[in-house]
Parts: structure tokens; sequence; C-alpha cells
């Protein structure tokens, strides 16, 4: 069976590799903090060029930001309507409203002219999320919160290692996270993440807020909470960092694949990237004119797929009755009845995945 995510097909090709570095963790009497910790944070902060903190996944990553970016209950943060519901519900978590912004049909990304209409009185920050794994349009995005005073974080849980332009994912707003989660194009063997911030003094209260609140053993300058990466994560992190680069070229090439077969069959809209952007390909999305229909034959070649996502967040029963309710239907609702996802990573058989499209297709 062809497996939507081959994590397994990229244990196998690193096995050795991988099983050297947990066989030293678990020898080591270290399972919290320690050596691997920071040594990966050493490696990340060198990838990215900016500080990196880890902690214990990308939830947890936005909640620490957002507390270390002073939010408070009452406040408006803007984000992005079409996405996984992790910024939105943490925004909610702090007691803050989350404002639903449009998005772009093409690129799916956060639309700055739809953030633009959205910010009032209340609003503090933007979270630009980068959708399957490109940057959202972070020029446009970091004008609109300099010019109204607001902070900018950016969401990159899918897009560690892509690039706009010369810059590297995770350095484009005032702070960013990621998550490690096993399926991304980054991922461990569990929950994990990472917060990055050039600004030392924000980096600092991070590290501190992960660590209860703590810099120096049962001083608690403020209150925090645990949320720690654990050096087993560490370790597998650091093996599978070593390969990111040449896993991302392979991703990119079987998303050209996808994109050739599309390009001459009618009723089919692949994400766009946009100029100057580099895609992880956290996800190979298209939009599918009749979904149904596509799905039935994707079922009957044994092709799997899943639907990112199904509904706009401003449409989710746990946000009703919250302040941004969009009168009528928008971008978000259209591309949320025709976005598809087909299997996506550096150990897929595209080939295979071809032949059997082009039998049902
Ligand atoms: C855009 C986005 N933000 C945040 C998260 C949360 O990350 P985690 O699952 O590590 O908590 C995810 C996870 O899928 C995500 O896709």
């Amino acid at each position: 069976m062809i497996p939507f995510v081959n994590i397994q097909g990229q244990r196998k090709a690193y096995r050795e590799e991988l099983e050297k570095a947990e066989k030293a963790v678990l020898d080591s009497g270290i399972y919290i903090g320690g050596p691997e910790v920071a040594a990966l944070e050493a490696e990340l902060s060198a990838y990215t060029g900016t500080n990196a903190v880890t902690c214990a996944s990308g939830t947890d990553a936005l909640t620490i930001a957002l507390t270390a970016l002073g939010v408070q209950p009452g406040d408006e943060v803007v984000v992005p309507d079409f996405t996984f519901i992790a910024p939105a519900e943490c925004v909610a978590r702090l007691g803050a409203t989350p404002v639903f912004a449009d998005i772009d049909p093409r690129t799916l990304q956060i639309s700055p002219e739809s953030v633009e209409t959205l910010i009032g009185p209340l609003t503090r920050g933007i979270i630009a999320v980068d959708l399957f794994g490109q940057c959202a349009p972070y020029g446009k995005l970091r004008e609109i919160a300099q010019r109204h005073g607001l902070w900018l974080l950016e969401d990159s849980a899918q897009a560690f290692g892509a690039m706009q332009g010369s810059k590297h994912a995770c350095t484009l707003g005032d702070m960013a996270i990621t998550s490690f989660y096993p399926s991304k194009p980054l991922g461990c063997y569990g929950d994990g993440g990472a917060i990055f911030t050039a600004n030392k003094e924000l980096a600092q209260k991070v590290r501190m807020l992960a660590n209860h609140g703590s810099e120096e053993r049962y001083l608690h300058k403020v209150v925090g909470t645990n949320s720690r990466l654990d050096a087993l994560q560490a370790a597998v992190l650091r093996v599978k960092l070593t390969h990111l680069n040449a896993e991302l070229e392979s991703r990119r090439k079987i998303a050209e694949r996808y994109n050739h077969f599309f390009a001459n069959i009618e009723g089919f809209t692949p994400q766009q990237v946009a100029d100057g952007n580099t895609s992880t390909y956290a996800q190979y999305t298209l939009l599918a004119d009749n979904r149904e229909e596509f799905i039935a034959k994707l079922d009957r070649a044994g092709i799997p797929h899943c639907i990112h996502y199904p509904m706009p967040l401003h449409r989710q029963p746990c946000f009703a009755g919250t302040a941004s309710q969009h009168a009528g239907e928008n971008v978000a609702d259209m591309v949320s009845k025709k976005a598809i996802s087909l299997p996506m990573c550096a150990f897929t058989s595209i080939e295979e995945i071809i032949g059997k499209l082009q039998e049902v297709v």
C-alpha cells in the first residue's frame, strides 16, 4: 500500500545513523535537556541564522511566543482563516480573540489586503502561516505590521527549510515557530517544536517561559510552563537535519512531476508557489473542481489522500459567536470545498503514483 507520508521508508534509509544516535542518548542517562538539545539548538540557529529555542510541540511554541509578545485577554490577533487550528486556538487559549483573514485563491496564503481591513483598536498582532510549506507574503505583511505598530509572528510549522528570496523561513517575523510533528518535513518520533527570534531578550524570555518561568533553579520570575524537547527527539532531529536539504530537493522534484501531470488535465489547480519562494511541500495540495469524483477515483486506484482543510476556521463550532464571522462565502470557503492533498515525502514512489493516476484520471 502507498503511504501518504513514507516515514518508515525514511527510517530505513537512515537506520544506522538513527540507531547509533538513539543508543548514545539511551546510554547517556541524560534524557531531558543536556548536550543533544543544546547541539540541536545550535544547529537550528546556524541553519536559519537566528536564535532557536526548542520546546515540546508547535502548539506550545505558539502559546509561548504569544505570551512572550504580551498577548492579553481582550486583545485581537489576525490569523488566516484557512489553516490548521493551532494559531487561532492558542490566541483563544490566552483569552484573546482570533480575527480571521481571508486567503489568496492561488497561493492559498493569508491575504494582506484582507488583513488590512481587519485591523482595529484592539488588534495587537498578526500570525501568518507558511501554508503547505511556502512562506506567506512577508514583504506586505511586515509593511502593514509596521504601519499599525503590530507584531508579526511567523507560524512556520510546515515550512522549516523553505526560503523567501535569500531569507530562511523562521526568520521573517518578529518571532517564528516550527513543529517537529513526525510527518512534518523535519519531524521527530513524537511531539516537538521550536521558537525563533533575532531578538536576544525575547529569546531569553521564551526560554524562561518554557522552563517554569525560571532561569535559576527554584527561582521563578514569571509563571511559566513545562515545555521541553527531550534528548532522544533532539538526537533524531540532528540526524534528519543533515539530510534535510537533499530531501527538500527530492520533494520539489516530486511536486514538479505532479504539476506536470495535472497541467494537461482540466479541473485541477495546484497551489501556486509565489515568485521568490521555495516550498518544503509539507503538503502537495491542489484544488479539484469536482473533489468527490476525484476522491472516488483515487480510492479506486489505491492512492491515499487527505483534505487540508475541510472547513475554514471561522466556521468551526469552537469559534461560533466570536466577532469575526464572515458574511457570505469567502475564498477560504471555496478553497475548503476543493482542496485535496496527495502523497508527498522524499521517499514517495512518484512514478508508481503517476502510473495509477494515468489509469483513473
Ligand atoms: C500551521 C500549523 N501550526 C501549528 C501546528 C502545531 O504543531 P504541533 O502539532 O507540533 O503542536 C501545526 C501542526 O500541524 C500546523 O500545521
